[in-house]
């Protein structure tokens, strides 16, 4: 006899071999749209499912999950990051919630670091000039930017995508300064030549380039205030890999056109893809479209956990993924 497949919806699409395997295991509801689906739609396609695939964008709060009907019993995020979910709402209606991390590490980690290479040497400055013609050759005093070797890094947030930004930058003979909620064993501290900082403004108050790596909650909003900004040296460069929302964005955008600070490189925004415009004028910024995670290796080593996440519920045991609020 067949037996009854688990039902599944995905919000968003996703890469086709996630979608094809999944089609094999769960009788699965896809999206064919890459944006976030507006509410009915979202309401629309959980209906009678008992486990959702949301992403990045989907707001998956109380009210979505009360309403979301009462087979529901897993929600299986595709991302790591789970600041969209209120996994404590879900937790208390007996679902479970899961994310997707390790598989995204290295990748974000490389474009931190391209982040940080890139905004004090001024290379979109540089790329600038060439596309608009505006290059007379090679002279002395153009394009001046500012050394990476032998600066101090500091790191907010050393999870693993903090550590791995740490190993790449030592590389490149950066001296690294973390903040954390913990220290780090002190083996772990030794072999990345990392200098611990219990106090977030004292290490602000010391480093050149501030790589922030720490997930978005209520306590991490705004972590990186007027005042915080402030504390850092007006010659120092901010790198945001995590969340925008992390970082006061206008006031940020103060500091950088006042040139209380040398520079920012962002990948995340405070506001999702709506960005300060006066943000986007400045030459003393390199902003990404939220991309350092996006190699098609990782996407789909994400479906391959989220796959993973859900057999391993469906069968009755608790899966690797599972979000712990404490
Ligand atoms: C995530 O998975 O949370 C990442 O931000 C996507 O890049």
């Amino acid at each position: 006899m067949n037996q009854k497949k688990i039902k599944v919806a995905v919000t968003r699409q996703l890469p086709e071999p996630v979608e094809t395997r999944m089609k094999e295991l769960f009788d699965v509801n896809l999206s064919n749209s890459p944006y976030p689906l507006n509410i009915d739609e979202l309401y629309e396609i959980v209906y009678d499912c008992d486990v959702l695939v949301p992403t990045l964008g989907d707001k998956i709060d109380k009210n979505f999950i009360k309403e979301a009907g009462k087979n529901l019993k897993l929600i299986a995020n595709y991302g790591v990051g789970y600041d969209h979910i209120d996994v404590l709402s879900a937790n208390n209606l007996g679902i479970t919630v899961t994310n997707t991390p390790n598989v995204l590490t290295e990748d974000t980690a490389d474009i931190a670091m391209a982040l940080i290479l890139s905004i004090p040497r001024r290379i979109k400055e540089g790329v600038k000039k060439l596309e608009d013609n505006e290059w007379d050759g090679w002279a002395p005093n153009a394009l001046l930017g500012h050394r990476i070797y032998g600066k101090r890094l500091g790191i907010l947030g050393m999870g693993r995508i903090g550590q791995a930004i740490a190993r790449r930058a030592k590389a490149f003979g950066i001296q690294i300064h973390y903040h954390n909620r913990n220290r780090l064993p002190v083996k772990l501290e030794e072999i990345l030549e990392a200098t611990y900082w219990e106090s977030l403004d004292q290490m602000l108050a010391r480093i050149d380039f501030l790589s922030i790596n720490t997930p978005h909650t209520p306590s991490t909003f705004h972590l990186i205030n007027a005042r915080r900004l402030k504390i850092m040296k007006k010659t120092a460069y901010i790198i945001n890999t995590a969340r925008g929302e992390i970082i006061d964005e206008n006031a940020l955008t103060r500091m950088l056109r006042s040139k209380e600070l040398a520079g920012a490189a962002l990948d995340v925004f405070e506001k999702g893809n709506e960005i300060n415009p006066r943000l986007k004028e400045l030459d003393n910024v390199f902003l990404l479209p939220h991309m350092s995670s996006a190699t098609i290796e990782g996407r789909i080593e994400m479906g391959e956990k989220v796959i993973i996440n859900i057999k391993t519920f469906s069968d009755g045991h608790t899966p690797p993924d599972i979000i712990l609020i404490n």
